[in-house]
């Protein structure tokens, strides 16, 4: 009988350690891969509560398997209503705040900026004084060990030269586009919490994003689905825009360490230095699918050069991104393990192996985007 009280007192003491984290837009591409490899990482020692309300890009199917995981709560709420964040907070102890969702296509920014600056900026006020009123104590500092991360991106300081420059914390933001200047604008008001209100945040600026789940309105899922199908590769403008490419798990690794060992209140830049055109991304993308498909499988023969259709460019296409990872590695120990040439592997891997998560996002409202995005720029 001793026993079991020791077991039931330790099994107190966990649940107590035990961290709550709050994901915002964990169904979506980066959120999900962030909370699988969260739990691979810590296993039942943490909590997860995930609000994300499900637009077109929130699919519970990327956290299949998860969803049974008795840590593991999902909450369908939209994160500018206040109500529903606030009452996540009253009725749990959050430790961490890791704020991912957010309108992320540059594309569908163009066309409709409205919502960008609904979500992107509103909702991340939202988030913001939720989690302050929540760990503020009477005399204005915080409970103790609580940290709120904002995940931004490195579109926020602009556009630099081909072959001239990095990206730096201490770069002047400089956002071109709806979607950049809504997270520049969110990046904006959790430093004005730090500065003003000391409120414990950090927050990161990754590079583009590749992996499993990935939404096929970004490039490298776009090609791969397009590439298999036979269907037409749109390069826009030239092809010679550079984007500094990162596998999605060091991007979460990054996360955590950032939330775990980084210092309050600063900004720390994810990237991997791997800048590539986009050319030279379809080209590799044609060449693995190549390399991997056996010849008797019927799809080989759909993949060529010639499927390649250069079309009207982005409007205000920024040029070239890169960051320099100097600070995360130099103060935390972080530095990105994939190379390109695995993280494509494995993408287009776990692509082979999900076909029907390809064919159930696909159908219905993408086909509609996908004619409305390209019908002008592409002709069959
Ligand atoms: P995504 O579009 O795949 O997912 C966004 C998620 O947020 C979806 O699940 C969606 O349903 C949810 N969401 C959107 N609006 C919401 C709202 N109002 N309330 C609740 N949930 C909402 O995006 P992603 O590519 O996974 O990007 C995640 C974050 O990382 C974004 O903040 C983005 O700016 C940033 N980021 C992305 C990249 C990249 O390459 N994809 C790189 C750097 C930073
Ligand atoms: O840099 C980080 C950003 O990366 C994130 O903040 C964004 O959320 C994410 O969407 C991504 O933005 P990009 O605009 O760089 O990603 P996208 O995949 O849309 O485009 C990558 C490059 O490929 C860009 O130069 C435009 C080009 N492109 C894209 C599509 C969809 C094409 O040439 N053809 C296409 O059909």
């Amino acid at each position: 009988m001793e026993g079991e009280s020791y077991a039931q007192n330790r099994a107190k003491e966990m649940r107590e350690m035990m961290k709550t984290y709050l994901v915002t837009g964990g169904a979506g591409f980066i959120g999900s891969n962030y909370i699988h490899y969260m739990f691979r990482k810590y296993g039942d020692s943490i909590r997860i509560i995930n609000v994300d309300c499900l637009t077109y890009a929130g699919n519970l199917e990327n956290l299949k398997g998860i969803e049974e995981n008795p840590n593991y709560t999902f909450v369908k709420a939209n994160i500018c209503d206040s109500d529903s964040i606030r009452r996540i907070f009253a009725e749990n102890e959050i430790d961490r705040v890791v704020h991912f969702a957010a309108e992320s296509h540059v594309d569908r920014s163009i066309v409709n900026p409205e919502v960008f600056v609904q979500t992107n900026v509103l909702g991340t006020l939202v988030m913001l004084n939720a989690a302050k009123e929540s760990w503020e104590q009477k005399d204005g500092t915080y409970k103790p060990d609580k940290r709120f991360l904002h995940v931004s991106t490195d579109e926020v300081y602009g556009s630099l030269p081909d072959g001239d420059g990095y990206f730096y914390e201490t770069t002047p933001l400089d956002p071109h586009s709806p979607y950049s200047a809504s997270k520049a604008s969110s990046d904006m008001l959790v430093k004005s919490y730090v500065d003003t209100y000391k409120f414990p945040a950090n927050i990161t600026n990754c590079s583009n994003n590749y992996g499993p789940y990935q939404f096929p309105e970004k490039l490298i899922p776009l090609i791969i689905n397009n590439a298999l199908q036979g269907k037409k590769l749109p390069v826009y403008g030239d092809g010679k825009n550079v984007r500094d490419w990162l596998y999605v798990d060091d991007h979460a690794k990054a996360i955590d360490m950032v939330q775990e060992k980084g210092r309050l209140g600063e900004r720390y830049n994810i990237g991997g230095h791997n800048e590539k055109q986009n050319i030279e991304i379809i080209h590799i993308i044609l060449d693995t699918l190549k390399e991997m498909l056996p010849d008797a499988d019927p799809r080989k023969r759909k993949i060529s050069e010639d499927l390649i259709t250069y079309v009207e460019d982005r409007k205000g296409h920024d040029r070239r991104y890169a960051i320099a990872p100097d600070k995360i590695k130099a103060e935390i120990g972080w530095e990105p393990e994939t190379m390109f040439k695995d993280g494509i592997k494995k993408t287009i891997a776990w692509f082979f192996e999900n076909e029907d998560w390809m064919k159930n996002v696909t159908s219905g409202d993408y086909q509609k985007y996908y004619d409305e995005m390209y019908h002008d720029r592409i002709t069959e």
